[in-house]
């Protein structure tokens, strides 16, 4: 396995296999790896010649106020798990090196971004997009890799490649789940054993909504108040930032849900902030 920290390398060694007829397929992360990055390396691995994993911790992504400094950082056992998993090449720059000071440009899906976890992270997502930019510029892969688990995260990258006309398949997988239902988070880890116990609770919410709307309810606001009232008895240590209904594709309120509905939500349990996701029409 290689490991690159420069620009120039990474790109002629993705050029080189792809000049060999290979396909090359790219699974980007903030490092702090675990099962769920695993399960998009081996759907990478099986369905590409060449797979190279991006670690970076992008700053740009992460307001001052936010868990940039505290972010697990397990390099050594992100490298093993990589190797082990058949990884051909990990591209590891610094900050520097993606940030050489004086960039001006910006990359947002407005339209998308507001909604969710944009409106209490109001510059999270530019700053994913910009990185995410970069490393498909960096790594011309055939296909990237994305977890279903961000599902606005992987709606707007997923828009930003149609959008710009980016040549590289978006492929979502889908989330991977503790055996209590808690999804997989590098975030999981700053949870104290409270927490962690009452953290299933957001699985929960979700799995309630989904049960409510196969029984027949269509009152978004009905199922809405069923999924606080779940948190506060299952979570009562844990503080919503937000639970909605949407539609799956524009992310906006749903005002009946007779139709597509997606539900997503954010629950704080001091300083981790969780997020979880799920379709909850029954399709
Ligand atoms: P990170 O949080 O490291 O996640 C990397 C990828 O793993 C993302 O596509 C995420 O959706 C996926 N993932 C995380 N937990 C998962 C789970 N439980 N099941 C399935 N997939 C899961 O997301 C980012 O990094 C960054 O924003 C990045 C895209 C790398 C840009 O900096």
């Amino acid at each position: 396995m290689k490991i690159f920290k420069t620009i120039d390398a990474m790109r002629d060694f993705v050029m080189t296999a792809r000049c060999e007829g290979k396909t090359v397929g790219l699974m980007p992360t903030l490092g702090g790896m675990h099962e769920g990055h695993f399960s998009l390396i081996r759907a990478a691995r099986a369905a590409c010649d060449v797979v190279v994993v991006s670690i970076f911790l992008n700053p740009t992504q992460f307001a001052p106020n936010e868990d940039l400094d505290a972010y697990p950082s397990t390099p050594h056992a992100d490298c093993d798990a990589c190797e082990s998993l058949g990884v051909d090449a990990i591209f590891t720059p610094d900050v520097e090196t993606m940030y050489p000071q004086g960039e001006a440009t910006e990359v947002q899906v407005p339209a998308l971004a507001r909604h969710l976890c944009g409106k209490d992270r109001p510059i999270h997502f530019g700053g994913v997009c910009v990185v995410v930019s970069k490393l498909f510029n960096i790594i011309p892969a055939h296909k990237a890799f994305f977890g279903a688990k961000d599902y606005q995260q992987s709606a707007i990258i997923r828009k930003m490649v149609k959008d710009l006309n980016v040549d590289i398949e978006i492929v979502v997988c889908p989330t991977v789940r503790e055996s209590d239902g808690l999804a997989m988070s590098s975030r999981n880890a700053y949870l104290s054993a409270e927490e962690r116990e009452q953290a299933p609770a957001l699985h929960g919410a979700l799995q309630l909504a989904r049960e409510m709307i196969a029984s027949g309810e269509k009152d978004p606001n009905v199922v809405l108040d069923a999924m606080r009232n779940h948190l506060a008895t299952h979570a009562p240590a844990g503080e919503i930032d937000y639970v909605n209904l949407f539609d799956p594709d524009t992310l906006e309120d749903v005002a009946t849900c007779d139709g597509p509905v997606h539900s997503a939500l954010a629950v704080r349990f001091g300083g981790a902030r969780l997020i979880d996701n799920m379709r909850v029409d029954g399709v």
